[in-house]
């Protein structure tokens, strides 16, 4: 096994280490914890004075809660943040995480957190720090669409690895990564492992404990980064007890970057999401930002730590048991409805997390055709399974089904007029061979 990270100039490529930090954005992020005596004529902040709003109130759904906004909160809320994010929701963020991953608070001396538009923009930051034209890149061989139109531009070159219902199998990992000696120089060895591990977008599999401890020794192994994707954390199914460790909990390394979003359990319009990871990276992607964004949404922000506070971490998690109840009855009535309807034409196992169900239909080459085309024109709208690989030509019989937004008394439906699709198409398909 190798030492801890002790250099991350090798995941980083030449783009990434050539950006230097911005002296505006230094010196707000300097302001954001002056003390009051400060007169700073430093930073060009527009006047909040001039603004035209004034106070803002939401009512929460439970009726008795509402976050207030006016004063030097509202001002707060319209001015400029340092590019890491609101102080006190990255403080709040850290004590999440403490809580969630069970972290210890020194944690925080090697690692760091940034807030970001999104998990995506984070995803997609970092995976620029480390992206060269032509990289080596391992995933699965089904991964979230927004994660391949990240990478393609590099035209990468893919090593898929095999999963099953227990998510990516560690014995494939292993033989792709046999064709390299660990700790090789070669620049065609690959640098990082992207893995989406809870509620897979789109495959709905959860990384198994073992296989997660099995990766994270054939990634220190082979010096790998682990980008942890793992928006659907807070959408699981199993008993608590039967849940996976995420990497980060077990990282003793300094190897895991891991990215979660309030999109699934907040909002997903609000645009917030956090990095956690390594100080280096989280250095890369916040000079990154600071010549992009400047920083994710001070309203969202501000939002987001006034309801932080107020619903403290019991209320945080009653909100998560909610959520989880309400997408685990979706998906117990989609899987009901897809046995009634599918049985005996596709295959499929029951998600243990996320949104989606995963379609296997053997019985055709490919569901292109059948859904783009006479899928929509039957009014039933699915994805194509080959929106989720790497080679997006080649032929692909999996589709994928969402079960967190129809309305639920019309799954029954959907699957009844899905079978009926996939029976012409199979005749279709006959007819023309
Ligand atoms: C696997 C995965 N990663 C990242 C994202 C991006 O989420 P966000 O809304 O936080 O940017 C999504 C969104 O669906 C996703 O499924």
């Amino acid at each position: 096994m190798s030492d801890n990270v002790n250099s991350y100039a090798r995941f980083l490529n030449s783009l990434s280490k050539g950006r230097q930090p911005s002296l505006i954005r230094e010196m707000i992020t300097i302001m954001s914890t002056a003390p009051p005596e400060m007169i700073s004529m430093a930073g060009g902040m527009p006047n909040p004075k001039l603004f035209p709003f004034k106070k803002m109130t939401v009512q929460l759904k439970d009726d008795t809660t509402s976050i207030s906004l006016s004063g030097t909160k509202m001002e707060q809320a319209l001015q400029y943040l340092p590019t890491g994010g609101l102080p006190s929701l990255v403080s709040q963020l850290k004590t999440l995480q403490e809580e969630k991953h069970s972290l210890s608070p020194d944690v925080w001396l090697k690692n760091d957190i940034i807030v970001t538009s999104g998990s995506q923009d984070g995803l997609c930051k970092c995976l620029e720090a480390l992206l060269e034209p032509g990289s080596s890149v391992i995933m699965e061989e089904f991964v979230y669409a927004g994660t391949l139109s990240i990478i393609e531009p590099y035209k990468p070159n893919y090593h898929v690895v095999t999963a099953d219902t227990q998510g990516m199998r560690p014995d494939s990992l292993k033989k792709i990564l046999s064709q390299w000696s660990p700790g090789s120089e070669d620049t065609n060895a690959p640098k990082f492992l992207y893995i989406n591990p809870t509620g897979a977008n789109p495959t709905g599999t959860v990384l198994s404990s073992e296989r997660c401890q099995e990766i994270y020794k054939i990634c220190s192994q082979y010096n790998l980064l682990i980008l942890e994707d793992d928006p659907y954390f807070y959408l699981q199914y199993q008993d608590q007890d039967l849940r996976s460790p995420s990497f980060m909990s077990i990282d003793t390394e300094g190897r895991v970057v891991r990215f979660d979003s309030f999109s699934k359990i907040l909002s997903s319009g609000i645009r917030l999401g956090f990095v956690t990871g390594p100080k280096p990276i989280i250095e890369r992607i916040n000079l990154h930002m600071q010549a992009s964004v400047l920083h994710a949404s001070s309203l969202s922000q501000v939002l987001v730590s006034d309801l932080m506070s107020q619903w403290g971490s019991t209320g945080f998690n009653n909100h998560i048991k909610e959520v989880e109840d309400f997408y685990k009855n979706r998906r117990n009535k989609l899987y009901e409805a897809a046995d009634k309807h599918l049985m005996g034409l596709c295959e499929f196992s029951v998600p243990l997390g996320g949104m989606f169900l995963w379609i296997k239909v053997p019985g055709l080459g490919s569901t292109w055709d059948m859904i783009m085309q006479r899928g929509l024109q039957q009014n039933i709208m699915l994805m194509p399974g080959r929106a989720f690989q790497p080679d997006q030509t080649a032929p692909c019989q999996f589709l994928r089904a969402a079960f967190s937004i129809a309305a639920e008394k019309d799954f029954d439906t959907a699957m009844e007029r899905l079978a009926q699709l996939i029976r012409k198409e199979i005749s279709l398909q006959e007819h023309q061979s």
